[in-house]
């Protein structure tokens, strides 16, 4: 099987999405001269061509892609090469309705923005897999051909009577029969047995809240649905290119695709990401994702897309400050990436997103956006065959689940304030403060490599994951699970006592009596520190008490537990206080920070035999590092302590005695 080896060849992917299409061709001279002065060694074409490729049903446009491709080839620049279908041409939604999505209340999805297809649409997916046929059939054999891109963040969901047939024949193979079907879905509940598979629909719009386990199975069925879309095209461009590594875009942390299950179905994963130029904690998100990421690869990875300036999908869109586009870009070489790549190459001059930023603004090549993307470039040029293919070992893991993510949206739940996403970040962030990498693992994966393992919180967890807990722990593991977790059995079903039996026993905690989430904004005391979000009322039974709360109803009960080396924490600690808890608990692990000693707001990481020393501050700060060292960046060499401008990065070899 190909990997993003076989696409770097020992450099680290540098440049990003480029839609020539939309300019002259004499603009692409232009572009080809800009971008060596800027050290791209990759683009990314085609991901919104459809309509230039196939401007008519079943016609063909390729001249400009060859002259495009040769023009790349003949500079030295590789190329991504993206299936279009992620934006069908007007033509198809006008001649075959049938393909266009239908939202929950029945309402089409038109075309004059991107992304409107039914993915169950048998008419879509013809279309799509013979333009991916003769694409792959041209360019296969391609010198500039470096991967296949399949279609651009996988996102639509349908509600359609297609839809309706394909999530059917889902449920069919899922259940097996429809009486297994009832009983999964407890459609015994306000008379909703179903007496025909043809009166199953997808969960629309609805007079009052929807069966949840109907809806989780839906969450399922799209993703595989989408997921079946992605592996028709994969296949097909395989079948072309077997040397060539496939992958698909994933937004971050996005709840319609079951990364980890698409992961294992890509050569090489790849996602998007945006921080927010304005949190005070991007840093921190742009760490998280990629650990996830790394984590659903198992290896190196590729940022897709990044923006070099400001974004225009936020209510309000910040510029990058001088340095974070070049922090937040090494950041990613840091946590595994073998790719920095941006949306766009050169900003749009029209159509929705023209004010969104392109490594080649508005500004132009004087302009500080070029400027500063240059200066990444050639630094990345420097790191390239030192860093790629190297790896990073963790010994936490974090466990995400989407599955738990799904069943916790759902109508009728006990607080709409919960945000998965949220806690998760939460939980990450305190490790990531705290100076510790991390990875994430799936709660049925193998984690007998970690020695510490948390679960923010997984409402629902399956028997196998639990069975994996438990046997984790007994072998030696640490686990420490957050509020609202094992609730739940793989059909959202609520476990007796309200949570599984043989999690209570391994937590040292009884029947949980009553859930108290808590008003927006609220907090609840416990000993020694503040909750947020939520709370719990249940008796130990085992279990040591490590923190009560104090005051109101739940005055005395148990806040905190610990049974050995399982923990349980049924709150959201402050921020500080769950950093203080879980530095403490990864401590007793036998884990370790990357570095101590370090001024906040400079992140350590090592991958391979660096070590990368980041600075999220605004302020220069100075940093002690132990022996003698060689500083890459610069070229020079580093002796017991250096200093961090704002925004600052240094990559250091091995000491040197
Ligand atoms: C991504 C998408 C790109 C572009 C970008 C803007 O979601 O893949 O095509 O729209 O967002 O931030
Ligand atoms: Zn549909």
């Amino acid at each position: 099987m190909p990997s993003l080896d076989d696409s770097t060849r020992g450099r680290i992917l540098f440049g990003g999405d480029y839609n020539p299409e939309q300019w002259p061709e004499e603009i692409w001279l232009e572009d080809v001269r800009l971008m060596k002065q800027a050290g791209v060694n990759s683009v990314t074409l085609g991901v919104f061509s459809w309509a230039t490729l196939e401007p008519r049903p079943g016609a063909r446009e390729f001249g400009w892609l060859d002259r495009l491709m040769d023009l790349m080839h003949a500079n030295g620049i590789g190329v991504v090469l993206a299936t279009p279908t992620a934006s069908p041409p007007p033509w198809m939604g006008s001649r075959h309705p049938e393909t266009l999505p239908r939202d929950e209340q029945g309402q089409t999805v038109w075309w004059g923005s991107r992304q409107q297809f039914c993915p169950s649409s048998p008419t879509y997916r013809a279309y799509a897999a013979a333009i991916t046929e003769d694409l792959a059939a041209r360019y296969a054999g391609h010198p500039a051909l470096t991967m296949w891109h399949i279609n651009n963040e996988y996102c639509t969901h349908c509600w359609c009577d297609g839809t309706a047939r394909h999530f059917r024949s889902w449920l069919r193979t899922k259940h097996g029969t429809l009486d297994a079907l009832n009983e999964a879905w407890g459609t015994a509940f306000w008379s909703q047995r179903y007496d025909a598979w043809e009166e199953i629909i997808p969960p629309r719009r609805a007079q009052y809240m929807r069966n949840p386990a109907h809806v989780l199975d839906f969450k399922r069925f799209t993703s595989d649905a989408l997921m079946e879309c992605y592996t028709a095209e994969r296949d097909i461009v395989s079948r072309h290119s077997p040397h060539i590594p496939v992958t698909t875009n994933f937004m971050p942390l996005w709840s319609g695709q079951d990364a980890w299950r698409w992961a294992e179905r890509e050569d090489v994963v790849s996602v998007d990401i945006y921080p927010d130029p304005k949190d005070p904690h991007g840093g921190q998100y742009n760490a998280m994702i990629g650990d996830m990421t790394r984590s659903q690869a198992r290896g190196p990875w590729v940022l897709m897309e990044q923006a070099a300036g400001p974004v225009n999908w936020r209510g309000v869109n910040h510029p990058k400050p001088r340095g974070l586009n070049r922090l937040w870009s090494l950041q990613a070489v840091a946590r595994g990436a073998d790719a920095v790549c941006y949306f766009q190459w050169r900003q749009s001059r029209q159509g929705a997103e023209k004010f969104h930023s392109g490594m080649l603004s508005h500004a132009g090549e004087a302009g500080r956006t070029f400027q500063e993307t240059s200066r990444v470039g050639a630094e990345i040029a420097r790191l390239g065959a030192q860093v790629t293919g190297t790896r990073i070992t963790a010994d936490i893991a974090v466990l995400h689940d989407w599955n738990s993510w799904w069943a916790d949206q759902q109508d009728g739940r006990l607080s709409t304030h919960l945000d998965y996403a949220d806690v998760v970040r939460a939980w990450h962030r305190a490790l990531w403060e705290s100076g510790r990498t991390t990875d994430f693992a799936h709660p049925e994966h193998d984690l007998t490599r970690y020695r510490l393992v948390v679960v923010p919180h997984l409402y629902l967890l399956t028997d196998t994951a639990i069975d994996g807990l438990l046997s984790y722990v007994r072998g030696g593991g640490t686990l420490v699970c957050g509020f609202l977790t094992g609730v739940a059995d793989e059909d959202d079903r609520v476990r007796a006592g309200g949570m599984d039996a043989r999690l209570r026993e391994l937590l040292g905690i009884g029947t949980v009596h009553e859930w108290w989430p808590l008003d927006a904004g609220g907090t609840v005391e416990c000993e020694g520190f503040l909750g947020t979000l939520w709370s719990e009322e249940f008796e130990p039974a085992g279990g040591e008490v490590v923190a009560a709360y104090k005051g109101g109803e739940l005055d005395g009960l148990p806040a905190v537990v610990r049974n050995g080396r399982a923990w349980y924490v049924s709150t959201l600690p402050e921020p500080d206080a769950l950093r203080a808890l879980l530095s403490r608990i990864a401590d007793d692990a036998g884990t370790r920070p990357v570095l101590t000693g370090l001024p906040d707001g400079v992140e350590a990481v090592r991958r391979g035999e660096l070590l990368f020393l980041l600075n999220h501050g605004r302020a220069a700060v100075t940093v002690q590092v132990p022996g003698s060292r060689p500083e890459l960046l610069t070229g020079g060499q580093v002796s017991g302590s250096l200093t961090l401008e704002r925004h600052g990065v240094a990559v250091l070899g091995e000491a040197v005695s």
